[in-house]
């Protein structure tokens, strides 16, 4: 048997009290362990295995790029692959944005698409901005530069006295909404605090607002109103201020369009990628950057002030490559559309337990809200750490789940994320959601 933490290995895990198990094996939507025991990846990790995995067309196109040359250096050179791979992503982002920066991951990309922002408005003369707004209830990245520019009290706040103060508007949270309207009587007041935000911190200081056009981690697929992207970016225009779409979750098929700001039919400025890019057969992320901004780079200093060591890395880039023809190869973006219908209904079948206040999401992008009182929307408490206690136990019977917490208000608010890989069938769909209806029916049962 591998060891793991109770045999003191030396690998520092997430939770150092925790026992792991092994993974051996991955093969479609499921992943095997050492013990031979099979789970389903309802959650593909964290949103990330869109292909499925084990597919073996990848593992080809890998090797032969390594039997290629693996390495070179972005500073160097260039590559096939990565030429190859910018030209892929392109077509498949809305028209306009066509130059690609490459990374090695979410945070980087999110990051790199600041300091891009940033560099952008220096070289057309616009040197006083540099802000960046960004929401309550999001997540961009665990580096200090993203977590920043993230929303979520919980995993900012050990961490507070090294970020930079930047500025957050409310979220676009219709369960929970910040302004306490309901359908009828909203006017995307929530779009409309992006003005004012930008008006209190002087319009021209702003360089970027940045998004997730569906929030993932930090509240489970909460998707905005018909409208809202409109708005948000009417108002980055009228103040010349850069929009980001954070797709790092959302992007590559996820919720049924190549990217998820897609379903408003808007355009950002840039789009960070990461995670679907390579569905998780290597590290990597990328940021989609409008035409513009690259060219008043190129005709400005001429170099963006940045740079990784793994940008743009030839095996990264041929993986990459090799992941989206296998997406489109199979149509697996429809499929997440068509599938995401079937998915959803199944999933609103588990509003019967008394503690699921919420079922939301787009293609296959699902969050599941749960409440202690379903007429008031009360959250748990945190100590009891519900989302955890329901993820292990539907670890326990062999699902995969993405839980989390603090959706409410920064700290109360338990989910799940669920965000299969995009070939799921129908059939292993209910599997999926009878082993949610099962664990949801004991912890029922505990909490009462
Ligand atoms: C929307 C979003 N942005 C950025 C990140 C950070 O990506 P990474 O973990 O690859 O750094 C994540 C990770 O979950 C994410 O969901």
């Amino acid at each position: 048997m591998v060891p793991n933490a109770t045999m003191k290995d030396h690998v520092f895990y997430r939770h150092s009290r925790k026992v792991y198990p092994t993974a051996v094996r991955g093969q479609g939507i499921y992943i095997y362990d050492s013990t031979g025991k099979r789970y389903i990846d309802g959650s593909a990790g964290a949103a990330v295995v869109g292909i499925g995995h084990g597919v073996k067309e990848i593992t080809e196109a890998m090797v032969r790029q390594a039997e290629k040359i693996s390495f070179a250096h972005g500073s160097h050179f260039t590559s096939e692959a990565s030429i190859e791979l910018a030209s892929r992503l392109i077509r498949l982002a809305p028209e306009g944005l066509t130059r690609v920066y490459f990374l090695s991951g979410g945070s980087e990309a999110v990051e790199t698409a600041v300091k891009l922002a940033r560099q952008y408005q220096v070289e057309r003369g616009k040197p006083e901005k540099y802000k960046v707004i960004s929401r309550w209830t999001s997540y961009h990245g665990n580096t200090l530069g993203a977590l920043a520019f993230s929303g979520h009290t919980g995993r900012r706040r050990l961490y507070l006295p090294l970020m930079l103060h930047t500025p957050h508007i409310a979220p676009a949270y219709c369960y929970r909404c910040p302004f306490s309207l309901q359908p009828q009587t909203c006017s995307l007041e929530c779009a409309a605090d992006l003005e004012k935000t930008l008006l209190y911190e002087e319009p021209g200081s702003v360089s970027a607002f940045l998004a997730e056009p569906m929030v993932g981690a930090t509240a489970g697929a909460l998707v905005p109103r018909e409208g809202y992207y409109q708005k948000i970016r009417e108002i980055c225009d009228r103040y010349d201020v850069l929009f980001i779409s954070d797709e790092v979750m959302t992007g590559m098929g996820r919720t049924g369009k190549n990217f998820g700001i897609d379903h408003w039919k808007v355009k950002p400025d840039m789009i960070a990628a990461a995670k679907g890019l390579s569905s998780g057969y290597t590290p990597m992320g990328a940021v989609i950057v409008k035409e513009e901004i690259h060219r008043v780079i190129q005709d400005g200093s001429g170099a963006f002030v940045h740079g990784h060591t793994y940008s743009q890395n030839p095996l990264s880039a041929a993986i990459g490559c090799a992941v989206v023809d296998y997406l489109l190869k199979h149509d697996l973006i429809s499929r997440s559309a068509e599938t995401g219908k079937y998915f959803h209904r199944a999933l609103k079948s588990l509003e019967r337990h008394s503690f699921v206040g919420d079922v939301r999401g787009k293609g296959l992008f699902g969050g599941i809200e749960f409440v202690k009182d379903k007429k008031t929307k009360e959250p748990f408490d945190p100590k009891l750490r519900l989302n955890g206690l329901i993820g292990n136990r539907a670890f326990e019977k062999g699902l995969i789940t993405y839980p989390g917490g603090g959706g409410a208000d920064g700290i109360r608010g338990d989910h799940l994320l669920l965000a299969p890989p995009l070939i799921i069938t129908e059939e292993q769909i209910d599997d999926l959601v009878g082993i949610l209806d099962q664990t949801f029916t004991e912890v029922g049962k505990e909490l009462s």
